[in-house]
């Protein structure tokens, strides 16, 4: 058996990763086998007992109980939040709501979803640019209908072929983060909206989807192939992650990052301007040398991405154009074969804390 089909074995014996700790905390302590939960050393009966609600947020965003003057500055923060601004109301009146999870309305949602990404990231950044939005051309497909929204011209058929290949390497990654998350929340049998949104919230972030951007920020940063040498060096001697570099799961180049580098390079000949794959080039070599770390997906598609002329804030997005894919795939198959997904944490923090009452703190 490999590795990995050892992995699947144990993977399906722990469905819903039932009884597995994936991490320590602090925050709270279920101790099933007593009937006992501890909210930062506070037994829960004590907390109902003596506390407020508002005391128990502060406890467990600052692991202890407030002061007086504490408690009154949170109240006051929390009334003057109250307030939803009316377009957000408004919103609410026109939401939808989705209850039917079945394979065929889910699989129909998903089609409309991938369809819709891309629609909406161009409308976004078209209005954003004061210009409006172009119509969608429905005999195109997905990489030349989203090229031709965001530009309001059609691409080379080179472009299009680079910008399809580059949603096909993005469409899915086992259980990335965003992934993972949309399992989590798809496995409490929410909807597909709501599990695809949690999804995006968590690609946003720059360890995961948002790195994309990030490198092509650290590429204009550096601005020129000759300061790029002791720009790496010193960010690497003061601790700093290199975007697009570094992965949790492979240890050899990312096979994306193979075909994103060519794509990098024919981009930049084509458009006459190679100065950004070549400082690519220099900063993997430079990564490799200085800590062993080969590029992964993001990073060939950030200068791919910049000279095919897309605005850096749209790398993310893009990602999810192609990403909704995975996502709703992963969704589809947790509902059908469903166990909610409930680790463990190990507790690591204080019990047996005595409640005092607040003026006696
Ligand atoms: N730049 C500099 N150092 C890096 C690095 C990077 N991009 N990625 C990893 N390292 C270093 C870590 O600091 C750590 O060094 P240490 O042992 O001296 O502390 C070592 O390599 C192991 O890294 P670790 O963070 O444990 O790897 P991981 O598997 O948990 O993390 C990532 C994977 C992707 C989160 C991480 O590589 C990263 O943050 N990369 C940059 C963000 C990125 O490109 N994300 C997109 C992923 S597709």
């Amino acid at each position: 058996m490999t590795d990995k089909a050892n992995e699947s074995h144990t993977a399906a014996a722990a469905t819903g990763l039932r009884g597995v700790v994936v991490g320590a905390s602090t925050v709270s302590d279920v101790v099933g086998d007593k009937g006992e939960l501890i909210y930062q050393g506070y037994n829960i009966h004590e907390l109902a007992k003596s506390s407020n609600f508002e005391e128990v947020a502060f406890l467990l965003w600052n692991k202890r109980l407030p002061r007086r003057a504490e408690l009154d500055e949170l109240k006051r923060a929390i009334g003057e939040a109250y307030t939803v601004p009316k377009p957000i109301i408004d919103l609410l009146r026109q939401i939808p709501q989705a209850r039917d999870i079945s394979r065929e309305v889910s699989l129909k949602t998903s089609i409309k979803l991938t369809a819709q990404f891309p629609t909406l990231v161009a409308a976004a950044d078209r209005i954003r640019r004061g210009l409006d939005p172009v119509e969608p051309l429905p005999d195109e497909n997905i990489a030349t209908n989203f090229l031709y929204m965001l530009k309001g011209e059609k691409p080379s058929e080179h472009d299009a072929h680079v910008f399809d290949v580059c949603l096909v390497l993005h469409a899915d990654h086992e259980l990335n983060a965003s992934t993972f998350t949309a399992r989590v929340v798809a496995g409490t049998l929410a909807n597909i909206y709501a599990s695809v949104t949690a999804a995006i919230g968590a690609l946003s972030g720059p360890l995961h989807g948002g790195a994309n951007t990030n490198v092509m920020k650290t590429l204009l940063e550096i601005g020129d192939i000759e300061n790029l040498e002791s720009f790496i060096k010193q960010a690497l001697a003061e601790k700093r992650k290199i975007m697009g570099f570094g992965h949790a799961v492979y240890r050899t180049e990312d096979p994306r990052a193979t075909h994103l580098r060519k794509f990098s390079k024919e981009m930049g000949e084509r458009v006459g301007n190679t100065k950004w794959y070549e400082m690519s080039r220099k900063l993997e070599e430079v990564m490799m040398r200085e800590k062993g770390l080969y590029p992964n997906v993001d990073f060939f598609s950030a200068s791919t991405y910049y000279v095919m002329g897309i605005p850096l804030d749209l790398y993310t997005p893009i990602f999810a154009i192609s990403r909704i894919t995975g996502w709703t795939a992963h969704i589809l198959e947790q509902y059908a074969d469903n166990k909610l997904i409930r680790p463990r944490a190990e507790y690591v923090g204080p019990r047996n804390l005595q409640y005092i009452a607040i003026d006696k703190r």
